[in-house]
């Protein structure tokens, strides 16, 4: 007779985090959710169905202090994603003002910068590409790069600076000493170059983002150095390091879904729903944390105060309570309320321009590329756990379409 222990929350937990679960951690997710909210061994608690990690999202006694105990930057110095209010409130209100007029009317902008980078892929038939490396990592790298005021000589620099420090967002134990002390360095790198450009900006200010934070309007809401230096972090990670994996998960989905990629290129408009879809069926960024500031009561069990909690919002994403038939990719799914971009007050400040940026990557892939078809299926997988996605995402075509051609 064979005996059967269901995984505890922790193996589940250690299962998503594990390299070789990296390329489809969602069967990992199906059964966290059957205790949808559930205690870690080292007294965290993971919260896996939807209701639940929705209702701590708008709970005001979840705390963004994600109580880290890894975590030594003082907490004056963290970024507003792990501020509460009223700092984080105050902050918010700063970025939003300076962030938002400045992506509206950027789409014409946004169809160049996907148009040149695919132009350099026009050969005489067939060809292949690496969507990450072609599209999905440089398209959000110039954008926010261009919007903040990081000079183009320096996108390389923060490339890679950005890609190393990824990497701390993961569980500590999940690294080794030697990632920890590259990470180490990689963070007094990005302090020094920072402070390099704010230095810059003070005596020769531009109409860029930068500029903005530095010469808001409001005496009472400017940022003292430090703030300024960690939004400015914040906005570069997040811009480059999140929406790489949109474009690159949706693809991803459009290629392994054929007729969808064809109800794509016949109907432009389906990338609106699609890019939720995308953000629901494979989101880029799998989980986040809070603490909480008092008992909590859920699900039929009490979070105690002081606990740390673990979102997995990619498991919410596919919860049949929440969803029909949520293991299925459907690219005009009604009433999509994904967790994709966090909710409550947290929601991500980024959303607006990272759905435009997706929706024009597969509206010209769809329309561009003749027969499209994924070289490696799954490809390989990045490590980092939390911001997941592909490495790779090599596709081979038949040809590839001058810009602004019919379809066909
Ligand atoms: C597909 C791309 C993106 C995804 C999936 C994403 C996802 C998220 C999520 C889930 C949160 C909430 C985290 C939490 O509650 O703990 C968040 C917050 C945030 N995101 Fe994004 N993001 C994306 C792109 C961007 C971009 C392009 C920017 C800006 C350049 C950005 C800026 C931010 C900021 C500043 C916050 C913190 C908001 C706050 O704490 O009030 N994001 N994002």
């Amino acid at each position: 007779m064979t005996t059967s222990t269901a995984p505890s929350a922790g193996d589940l937990f250690a299962q998503v985090l594990r390299q070789d679960h990296r390329a489809d951690p969602y069967p990992s997710y199906a059964r966290m959710r059957r205790r949808p909210v559930d205690r870690l061994d080292d007294g965290s608690w993971l919260v896996s169905g939807y209701r639940e990690i929705r209702q701590l999202l708008h709970d005001p006694r979840s705390s963004a202090d994600r109580l880290d105990p890894q975590n030594k930057i003082p907490k004056a110095a963290r970024s507003l994603l792990m501020q509460d209010p009223p700092l984080h409130d105050q902050l918010r209100r700063v970025v939003t003002e300076e962030f938002i007029p400045r992506i509206m009317g950027m789409r014409d902008h946004l169809g160049e910068l996907v148009a040149r980078l695919l132009d350099a892929h026009i050969g005489d038939g067939p060809g292949r590409l690496d969507v990450v490396a072609d599209l999905a990592y440089p398209l959000p790298v110039t954008v926010i790069c261009e919007l903040l005021g990081v000079p183009p000589e320096d996108e390389a620099l923060f490339g890679s600076l950005a890609r190393r420090l990824t990497r701390g967002l993961d569980p500590v134990d999940t690294q080794t000493e030697e990632e920890l002390r590259a990470l180490d360095e990689a963070r007094g790198e990005l302090v020094a170059y920072l402070e390099g450009l704010i230095a810059e900006r003070r005596t020769d200010p531009g109409d860029d983002l930068l500029s903005g934070l530095m010469f808001h309007p409001d005496p009472d809401e400017v940022m003292n150095p430090v703030q300024l230096r960690v939004t400015l972090g914040l906005l570069l990670i997040a811009g480059h390091e999140t929406t790489v994996n949109l474009i690159a998960n949706g693809t991803l989905a459009l290629l392994r879904n054929p007729d969808v990629l064809a109800r794509l290129r016949a109907d432009p408009d389906l990338a609106t729903p699609l890019v939720e879809e995308v953000l629901r069926y494979d989101p880029p960024v799998q989980m986040s944390a809070r603490s909480a500031l008092a008992d909590i009561d859920i699900a039929g069990t009490t979070i105690p105060r002081g606990s740390r909690i673990r979102l997995m919002l990619a498991a919410g994403n596919r919860d049949a309570m929440r969803f029909d038939d949520p293991d299925r990719f459907v690219p005009d799914r009604a009433d999509n309320a994904h967790l994709g971009f966090g909710g409550g007050l947290h929601y991500c400040i980024g959303a607006t321009l990272a759905r435009a940026e997706a929706q024009i990557a597969f509206t010209a892939l769809a329309r561009r590329l003749q027969a499209p078809r994924l070289v490696t299926d799954p490809p390989p997988y990045r490590e980092n756990a939390i911001l997941r996605g592909p490495e790779r995402l090599l596709v081979a075509f038949d040809g590839l379409s001058p810009d602004h051609a019919p379809a066909t």
